[in-house]
This record gives structure tokens, C-alpha cells and sequence, in this order.
């Protein structure tokens, strides 16, 4: 569980770290990506939003397992964001990445609705107080029958986390 209640920082540093080190430290990383993956349907148009998405490396599971899906991609770092959209440039337009804040309100609203927020490793940079009214965002803009899959960070006996499917409510 995370207990995290100040907010931490993400600069160019951490992004070099992770970039290289990334794959060293994460336990089960593919693993974690394909089971996020296997939660969504494969056989219809799908629009996913990506938090925090990195180079893009849940992305490519996603664009590669889910061919009919649409994948809007966000994360606070440029340099993360430019080698994303290298990374994923033979997806084409079925593949956007744009610059956010998680910790912001103002990207909190999609139309059309969402059918799926997906996000690994990165959500503990929201503090205890601000995870409530986070969820409760990305719930408005989850079309019927939607979910929110998330991989949480370094859990490797639990790997990803069934945050919530708008259908159940
Ligand atoms: C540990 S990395 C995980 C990246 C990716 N999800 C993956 O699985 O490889 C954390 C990511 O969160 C992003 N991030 C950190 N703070 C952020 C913030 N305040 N707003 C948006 N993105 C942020 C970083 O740029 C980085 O890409």
C-alpha cells in the first residue's frame, strides 16, 4: 500500500535512471503489462488513456495486444514523451502523446468518454489525499462498462492492481 502523503519530483535525472536502469529494477515488468493488457477486449475499438506512460513501453503492449484500440498517452517529462512517440511511431495516429500533470485537474475531462485509464508504476506520485479525487475524475470520464487497470510499484507477488470497472457500480 502506499503511504506516501508529500508529493515527490520527477526531473531529467530520474528520468535517465529509469530509462536505463529501468528494466533492472522493475520485477515482472512484462508481466505486469500483459496482465493489464489481457484486462481489456481485443475485439472492438477501444479509447485508452495511458498516465504517467514513460517511453511508452505499457503502450507498445497495448497498441501490439489490443489492434483495434486508440492510445492517448500522458507523462510530465518531454524527454520521456519525445522518446515515446519515437519509440511508437509505426502505430500512426492509432498512438498520441501529450504533456500533463497527474497532479493537475485540467486534464480531467475527456469527450468521448474514456473506455479504459491504464497506468504502471507511477501512480504513488499522488499523495493519500489527492488519490480520492483522482479516482472520482477518472471515474466521470469512464464510458459504461469501463475500467481502471493500474500496475502499482515494485510489488512483485501482486503485480497490478484492479483499481475499478464503472460496471460494478
Ligand atoms: C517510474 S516511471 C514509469 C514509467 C512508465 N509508466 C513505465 O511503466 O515504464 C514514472 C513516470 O511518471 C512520470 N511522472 C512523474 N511525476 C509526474 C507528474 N507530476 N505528472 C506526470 N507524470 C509524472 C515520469 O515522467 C515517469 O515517466
Amino acid at each position: 500500500m502506499n503511504t506516501c502523503n508529500a508529493r515527490d519530483q520527477w526531473d531529467n535525472d530520474a528520468t535517465d535512471v529509469f530509462v536505463t536502469y529501468g528494466e533492472a529494477f522493475v520485477p515482472y515488468r512484462q508481466e505486469q503489462y500483459k496482465t493489464i493488457c489481457g484486462l481489456l477486449p481485443e475485439s472492438h475499438p477501444y479509447r485508452v488513456v495511458e498516465l504517467c506512460c514513460g517511453e511508452g513501453k505499457l503502450c507498445r503492449v497495448l497498441l501490439e495486444g489490443l489492434p483495434q484500440a486508440t492510445l492517448q498517452a500522458c507523462d510530465g517529462s518531454e524527454v520521456m514523451l519525445q522518446k515515446a512517440r519515437a519509440n511508437l511511431a509505426e502505430f500512426g495516429n492509432r498512438f498520441q502523446a501529450d504533456l500533463f500533470d497527474v497532479h493537475n485537474h485540467n486534464w480531467r475531462k475527456f469527450s468521448p468518454p474514456v473506455n479504459a485509464f491504464v497506468s504502471s508504476l507511477a501512480l504513488h506520485h499522488l499523495t493519500l489525499e489527492e488519490k480520492p479525487g483522482f479516482y472520482r475524475d477518472l471515474y466521470d470520464s469512464l464510458a459504461p462498462n469501463s475500467m481502471v487497470p493500474a500496475g502499482r510499484k515494485l510489488q512483485p507477488i501482486q503485480p497490478v492492481e484492479f483499481i475499478g470497472n464503472k460496471s460494478l457500480r
